[in-house]
């Protein structure tokens, strides 16, 4: 038993907001600073109200449509997010209340920028076992709750939206190889340190960010993780149509398309016109890249994370 992406459907709310518009609005910074050390341009920022299950929902439709399904052929619901509707019940649940689904399994799944691949990866192992026939599979975030307006190294960066897949069962793979891992000791160079106590915040509850040690972690592991995947599944680097990488800083895809000796005509790049989407980020670069006809059935796709904890991994799948 195999399994494999039978559909993708993403969503981004509210209209573009460009860096000049951030600066309008009182951050100080210009579109040369951000564009130059990051190649960020455009972000989307949630409504008021607009949660995490909202946009999930959206790119689960999306997703949906595109298999030829409906919410009920669905028997397991996985969503990654660091910004969860409530501290319980888990977004998972209400995305499926949403759907109209009453029956599939549903928990959300925690890995910060990295949670796509980890939910893909445990979704995967679903139905390979034979428990589960037909998943959905859904990063979504709205970052813009847990940003400190007043911190510019960190507020520019970051922005909201979600991408969604169904993995079916399936004859032949579907997924190749996949490999997670983590490492706890760097967690504090990039966290949300606080807590609700007693119905009070304990601790900072905004992002703070050591950005050069996150920008040198990052490039390092997304070069190896991917050559871990290419050697488990038997296959050289070159055999890969396209990497679709945790979309953080183009300098940071840069340096991994370069250590990999790929090309960046390779690399489906969206950080320039969503930010970084977190554990969005990845469904939805794949979803660009198939609706503008660069990604075709049959080919061979690299997905890979990276985010707090620190935790990352990759996905190698052919279409
Ligand atoms: O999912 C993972 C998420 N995290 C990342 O991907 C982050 C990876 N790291 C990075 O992308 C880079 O480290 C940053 C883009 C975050 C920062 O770039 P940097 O070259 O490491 O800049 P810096 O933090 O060392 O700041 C350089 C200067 C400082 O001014 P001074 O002290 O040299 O006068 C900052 O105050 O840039 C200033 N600065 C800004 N200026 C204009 C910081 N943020 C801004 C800003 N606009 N938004």
């Amino acid at each position: 038993m195999f399994s494999r992406i039978t559909g993708v459907g993403s969503f981004l709310p509210g209209p573009a907001v460009s860096n000049d518009d951030l600066a309008r609005r009182g951050i100080e910074t210009n579109d040369d600073w951000i564009a130059s050390r990051t190649g960020i341009r455009f972000r989307h920022l949630a409504e008021d109200g607009q949660t995490a299950s909202d946009l999930g929902c959206e790119a689960s439709q999306r997703a949906l449509q595109a298999a030829g399904l409906t919410a009920a052929d669905i028997d397991l619901i996985i969503v990654a997010t660091s910004t969860p509707d409530f501290i319980f019940p888990s977004t998972a649940c209400l995305l499926q209340c949403k759907l109209g689904n009453r029956s599939a399994t549903a928990f959300d799944v925690q890995a910060v920028c990295s949670g796509f691949v980890y939910a893909l990866t445990i979704a995967e192992k679903f139905i390979r076992s034979g428990s589960h026939r037909r998943a959905l599979v859904v990063g979504a975030e709205v970052f813009s709750r847990i940003l400190d307006w007043s911190d510019r190294g960190t507020c520019v960066l970051f922005g909201d939206g979600a991408g969604a897949v169904v993995l079916e069962a399936a004859e032949q793979p579907g997924i190749l190889a996949t490999a997670l891992h983590a490492d706890g000791a760097h967690h504090d160079i990039l966290s949300v340190p606080g807590s609700i106590c007693g119905g009070q915040v304990v601790g900072d509850p905004f992002l703070r960010m050591d950005g050069q040690a996150v920008f040198k972690f990052a490039v390092r592991v997304l070069a190896e993780v991917a050559e871990e995947c290419c050697a488990a599944a038997g296959l050289p680097a070159a055999d890969v149509d396209w990497l679709i990488p945790h979309q953080a800083n183009v300098r940071i895809l840069e340096a991994t398309a370069k250590r990999m000796k790929m090309s960046m005509d390779k690399v489906i790049v969206t950080v320039d016109r969503h930010g970084n989407t977190s554990a969005a980020s990845v469904p939805l670069a794949l979803d660009v890249g198939l609706r503008d006809g660069r990604i075709r059935s049959g080919h061979r796709l690299m997905l890979e994370g990276v985010g707090g904890g620190f935790t990352w991994g990759a996905v190698l799948l052919q279409l």
